[in-house]
């Protein structure tokens, strides 16, 4: 059997931080740090990623003027990876890039957990310094 940390290399090989802002609370500024840190970051010279993992209310897509981007996907070796929106010098991907604003959304738990895995292990972050993650405080994520 592999230990933890193995097999948390086998999930994301290439990147070396995994930063997640996260609170007990909501509207307290999750958002704001994580998308100014990460564009921080990027300006300091790290490759930078920004996964945007509430799936409650995404606000990042607002946040960097993308609301219109849908990520494209393509396969490599049999595998389906999701394009990140690249702005700001940083990788962003955001539940909000799936759903349109004006629709509703009845996440069920086992389908919000598929989805997120999903955008985590087939983003295609590629060789990152830093990987930050934000989602709602009501959510946890498991990978
Ligand atoms: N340090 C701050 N000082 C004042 N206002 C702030 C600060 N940080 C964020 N805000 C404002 O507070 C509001 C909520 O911020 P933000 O969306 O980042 O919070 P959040 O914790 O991600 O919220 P949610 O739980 O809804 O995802 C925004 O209008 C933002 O401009
Ligand atoms: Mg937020």
């Amino acid at each position: 059997m592999l230990k933890h940390e193995e097999k948390e290399r086998e999930v994301l090989p290439g990147v070396r931080n995994i930063i997640a802002v996260s609170s007990g609370k909501g509207g307290v500024g999750k958002t704001t740090i994580a998308v100014n840190l990460a564009i921080a970051l990027a300006r300091k010279g790290f490759s930078v990623g920004l996964l945007d993992a509430d799936v409650y209310g995404p606000s990042v897509p607002r946040m960097i003027d993308a609301g219109n981007y849908h990520p494209e996907v393509i396969s490599e070796k049999g595998t389906d990876l999701i394009i990140p929106l690249s702005k700001y010098g940083v990788k962003f991907l955001s539940t909000g890039f799936f759903v349109n604003p004006a629709d509703a959304v009845v996440w069920r738990g086992p389908m919000a957990s598929g989805f997120l895995k999903q955008l985590i292990t087939q983003g295609d972050w590629g060789e990152l310094d830093y990987l930050l993650l934000t989602c709602h405080p009501e959510q946890a994520i498991f990978i």
